[in-house]
């Protein structure tokens, strides 16, 4: 079948299956805070040797970047870090006050936002307060989100003292006509110089973001961004398909979807970037990743140790993720809590002493398995069954096997070099969530 056709026919809405269920169908009306502190118990008794890991979240934005989808606080006031600092640190009290203790921490990741709208003086009280006495174990994996137009330099010293070694930076794309369009702004320059100062540093893996699919972005614009990025040498980049989600993001309605490549061009996009980087030494990584073969990213995937969590994929892996701050998701393995989604409800459940944790769902003995079997798709293009395939798993996959897009051999699905585009629709198969209650709105971006 043409690429065209395939399109035509797979590039419906589907998730991204950073986790299994998917938000949307959590059933947030058998779940109460009590349980997930339960949940979180147990599992932090079995797991406590490994550590936990832990991601920070930081909403605050100096400007509205239009495109973006990330939950955010957009403001000039520099006044609000301190108070939301504070509100973090009482939160992970609360935490290491359940857990009888300070838990080992094995990864940590500051997301925003924008982290480096802090300033490094009070990224370091916070980090410093969150270690405690124990400090960061040198072998725990540190990394955290710059802007390129605010990373100073003492960020990346402070940071990089408290064992951060990893730095990932957004970009989106270097063309100006894209930039404008999402009001987002940086140099290859700028980006040049943090890069080199981060290396020269010791910083030892460094990632860029990127999306293809942005308003006013076109085959030559995003030609030269690819060349750009390729010799700076980034050892990871995360290669985005924009996720157009009006409805929820009304940053997305400054432009129309007339500004955006759509289909085919989109698809074009994706294929013409893929090509540069593969053809540049970049190994491609499951979904939207690529990376250096030095990089532990791919090692881990050479490995089949690579993880997919909320944060996208990582080459750790916990049982338990604690999200600290607004709209935070945290993970036990059995149960999943999200924190109050905007500033004002998630400071004042805090300060009143409580989690802000509002909604969350406990995961049965067949959300357990589904979701191995999706995390396996997700980073090792395949799964088995423990015994057949699911007949209702091979009817929904029937088409995706006469595409040559899947292939079943006995009770493994395997995802075939032309299905790699389509990881997303065949997760969906499995998504049984999905199947018994199809959405009456639309919940998700388009698969492409
Ligand atoms: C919260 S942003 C971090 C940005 C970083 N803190 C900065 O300011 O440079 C995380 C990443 O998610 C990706 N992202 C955000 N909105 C997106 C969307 N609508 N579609 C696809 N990717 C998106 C971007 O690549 C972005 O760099």
């Amino acid at each position: 079948m043409e690429t065209t056709d395939l399109l035509r026919k797979y590039n419906i809405a589907a998730p991204r299956y950073t986790s299994y269920p998917t938000v949307p169908y959590w059933d947030n009306q058998n779940f109460e805070e009590a349980q997930w502190k339960s949940r979180l118990l147990t599992a932090y008794e079995e797991y406590k040797e490994e550590g936990i890991s832990l991601y920070i979240h930081l909403p605050f934005c100096e400007s509205l970047c239009t495109y973006c989808g990330c939950n955010t606080r957009i403001t000039k006031n520099h006044g609000v870090e301190l108070p939301y600092i504070d509100a973090l640190l009482k939160e992970w009290e609360m935490y290491v006050s359940l857990l009888g203790e300070r838990p080992k921490i094995k990864e940590i990741h500051l997301g925003g936002g924008t982290p480096t709208f802090f300033s490094a003086t009070n990224l370091q009280q916070l980090l410093e307060n969150i270690a405690g006495a124990k400090q960061f174990d040198t072998t725990a994996a540190c990394s955290f989100e710059g802007h390129p137009d605010n990373t100073t330099p003492e960020h990346l010293q402070t940071l990089y003292n408290l064992g951060f070694k990893r730095l990932s930076l957004g970009i989106q794309d270097f063309d100006p006509k894209v930039q404008f369009m999402i009001n987002r702004y940086q140099t290859p320059a700028q980006v040049q110089n943090i890069t080199e100062l981060a290396r020269n540093m010791g910083y030892q893996s460094i990632n860029y973001d990127l999306i293809y699919g942005l308003p006013g972005q076109n085959m030559q614009g995003l030609t030269q961004t690819i060349s750009e990025v390729i010799s700076l040498k980034p050892d990871r980049i995360a290669f985005y398909s924009y996720a157009h989600v009006p409805w929820i993001k009304a940053g997305q309605r400054h432009f129309t979807e007339a500004d955006i490549p759509q289909g085919d061009e989109k698809f074009a996009l994706y294929q013409k970037g893929r090509a540069m980087l593969i053809a540049a030494g970049y190994e491609e990584i499951g979904m939207d990743h690529f990376a250096l073969t030095t990089d532990n990213l791919y090692i881990a995937y050479k490995q089949n140790k690579l993880h997919r969590n909320f944060m996208g994929y990582t080459d750790q892996h916990t049982q338990i993720l604690l999200g600290l701050g607004v709209s935070s998701i945290s993970d036990c393995g059995t149960a999943f809590a999200q924190n109050a989604k905007t500033v004002e409800e998630y400071k004042q459940h805090i300060n009143e002493g409580f989690l802000a944790v509002q909604k969350g769902h406990l995961l049965d003995a067949e959300d357990l398995s589904i979701r191995r079997h999706i995390l396996n798709l997700m980073c090792q293009n395949s799964t088995c069954f423990d015994t057949a395939v699911p007949a209702e798993v091979m009817q929904r996959l029937q088409p995706m096997i006469e595409d040559r897009l899947v292939a079943i051999r006995n009770r493994e699905v395997k995802i075939l070099p032309l299905g790699r585009s389509f990881l997303r629709n065949t997760c969906m198969a499995l998504d049984d969530r999905l199947w018994q209650k199809q959405p009456q709105t639309q919940l998700f971006s388009a698969a492409i």
